[in-house]
């Protein structure tokens, strides 16, 4: 299986998890890369048969909860009989942020297969957590 993480970042979180990621794929066997929203890697997007893409909260701490650059998620190359996943990283609470940017990515055309919101202060565990999940979920 090949996976490839697509990641909205822009302190860094975000990215870092992306990274945890692909490392916790890479010990299950499954060839994995990550790469920014800006620079999207279109030769393993083509082959990947699992899409992550993720981005971090934007809004008011408490309320109004969207995926930080949105737009750059709905600019993705479609992703037609793809399965996806997605995730946001947050600090207190992300509102609405999850089912938006899943909401996104089923507009790309892809079958989303799950989610989840990392907190920032543990992108190693969550991310690992996810992967688990999802290896668990597409494995099945
Ligand atoms: C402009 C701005 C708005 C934010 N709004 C929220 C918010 O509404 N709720 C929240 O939990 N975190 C919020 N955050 C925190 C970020 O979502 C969090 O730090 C995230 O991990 C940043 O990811 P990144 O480092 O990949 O950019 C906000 C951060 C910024 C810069």
């Amino acid at each position: 299986m090949r996976a490839v993480v697509i990641h909205e970042s822009l302190t860094g979180n975000t990215e870092k998890a992306a990274e945890f990621m692909v490392a916790r794929l890479a010990e299950a066997g499954v060839e994995a890369v990550s790469c920014p929203t800006t620079a999207v890697d279109y030769q393993a997007l083509a082959a990947a048969d699992l899409v992550i893409i993720g981005s971090w909260t934007d809004g008011l701490f408490l309320f109004g909860q969207k995926p930080g650059r949105a737009a750059r998620i709905a600019q993705l190359p479609y992703l037609t009989g793809k399965r996806a996943a997605v995730y946001c990283t947050y600090a207190i609470e992300t509102g609405r942020t999850l089912p938006k940017l899943e909401e996104l990515v089923r507009g790309l055309g892809a079958d989303v297969v799950g989610g989840m919101a990392i907190r920032r202060n543990r992108l190693a565990e969550g991310a690992e957590e996810f992967v688990d999940r999802l290896l668990g979920v597409v494995a099945a």
